[in-house]
């Protein structure tokens, strides 16, 4: 017995316990009690198949289901008051069978039949992660859409567009909100392609070499909104592939509000100037009064390094290991807990930064320059037939002539155009 009342999951063969060293690098619980609701919802399903395929009696199960909703109750209720559990368990499925015995008596010893915590973590997690998903996308089509609003508004702002970050051509200010919004809506379909991957069940393969009772898997998936099944009960507790998957796509999206951040914290600085950042997603600085910072941007670019380490990090925990589960995999759930609450923090904050920053039209105007038409100019000649390339040539000699004289192009003697 761990503690009152409870069986540890383990140890029955054990003499010693483990030593304190060791439980502060094995307990999890910190971590994973955020997954007690899908703990306890994959824990009623699983009751409720083994019920279904006559391997427990009503009163069994009635008990198991009953002593459930408490422990749910309870736990809610602690982590609202104390924001962590106080149980001496390693985990939260130590915490959820522990708890089941006060209320549901020897009940509770039936819950875990025929299951492991492998298949009952690698479940909690995929429920996990397809709610999660849907809020994130949530708050990236709202991203997507104070882009495509204030795109529609400004509509008529032209200001200077970059390549290597020297002037490049005059484009409309929506032109580059929009670019952003296109990237971002190629981020919810690639998190929507993941869904089905995602959303296949791994309760019932036990360890590692399935489930020892007869049950009905497709009734268990079912039971819980999953799609389908894992095929084969060995890459059902091994596989992490959807968490390198998402991890990935996080990385990818931080990427994308990382490059917008960079484009918005030049455009805002005082050479450039055209872009103001709102009060309430800047902050100063305690020495220098003028100041206006862009934390907040910064704050963003600084996070995507840190959620493109963390999806790198763990698909090295991947690499070397050997099949199935092995305990590496424990951090799995860290690092997404992470990377999902750092990204969901992120895209609130561009959200808020795009829709509360001014934008002054006059100022991105003034900082066209003429020189910014050659292309346009080239082409000009184009339509008068001229090759292209010969016309770009042209162009160019124009601009060394303007250079030399200390004009621009449109301060260049129509003459001096003439004769080139
Ligand atoms: N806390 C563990 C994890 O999340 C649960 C699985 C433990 N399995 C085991 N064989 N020790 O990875």
């Amino acid at each position: 017995m761990s503690s009152k009342n409870c069986y540890q999951l383990w140890g029955g063969c054990f003499e010693e316990s483990a030593s304190a060293v060791l439980r502060r690098l094995n307990d999890s619980l910190d971590v994973d009690s955020r997954l007690f609701r899908e703990d306890i919802q994959g824990s009623r399903a699983w009751a409720q198949e083994l019920h279904r395929s006559n391997h427990l009696t009503d009163e069994t199960y009635e008990a198991i289901i009953q002593g459930l909703t408490k422990v749910e109750q309870d736990i809610e209720k602690e982590l609202s008051e104390n924001g962590r559990l106080l149980d001496g368990e390693e985990d939260i499925h130590s915490v959820v069978e522990c708890r089941l015995r006060k209320y549901s008596g020897d009940a509770a010893l039936h819950l875990h039949t025929a299951r492991s915590r492998n298949d009952q973590s690698a479940t909690d997690t995929r429920l996990w992660m397809s709610s999660s998903a849907q809020h994130l996308r949530k708050e990236l089509i709202q991203l997507i859409k104070v882009l495509v609003n204030r795109a529609e508004k400004e509509i008529d702002i032209i200001a200077p567009g970059y390549t290597h970050l020297q002037r490049a051509q005059p484009v409309r200010w929506s032109h580059f909100l929009l670019s952003y919004a296109w990237s971002l809506k190629d981020d919810v379909s690639r998190l929507d392609d993941q869904q089905n991957r995602l959303s296949t069940c791994p309760l019932g393969s036990g360890a590692i070499a399935g489930c020892a009772l007869p049950i009905d898997r497709h009734r268990l998936a079912d039971s819980l909104g999953f799609k389908n099944v894992t095929p084969n009960s060995m890459f059902a507790v091994g596989s992490r592939d959807h968490i390198v998957e998402f991890l990935n796509w996080v990385a990818l999206c931080g990427l994308h509000l990382s490059r917008l951040s960079e484009d918005l914290i030049i455009y805002s600085s005082q050479e450039f100037g055209f872009v103001q950042i709102s009060d309430k997603f800047s902050t100063g600085s305690s020495l220098m009064p003028q100041k206006r910072n862009p934390d907040g941007l910064e704050l963003i670019r600084g996070a995507a390094s840190v959620l493109l380490g963390d999806s790198f990090s763990f698909s090295c925990t991947l690499k070397g290991l050997p099949s199935t589960y092995n305990k590496d995999l424990q951090v799995d759930k860290e690092l997404l807990f992470k990377s999902h609450d750092r990204l969901l923090n992120c895209l609130k904050v561009m959200s808020g930064t795009l829709d509360t920053m001014e934008v002054n039209g006059d100022k991105a105007v003034k900082l066209l320059e003429p020189g910014m038409l050659a292309t346009d100019l080239a082409h000009a000649l184009v339509r008068k037939g001229v090759p292209f390339r010969k016309a770009h040539h042209i162009v160019g000699t124009v601009l060394r002539r303007a250079s030399a004289l200390g004009v621009d192009l449109k301060n260049l003697p129509y003459h001096e155009y003439v004769e080139i």
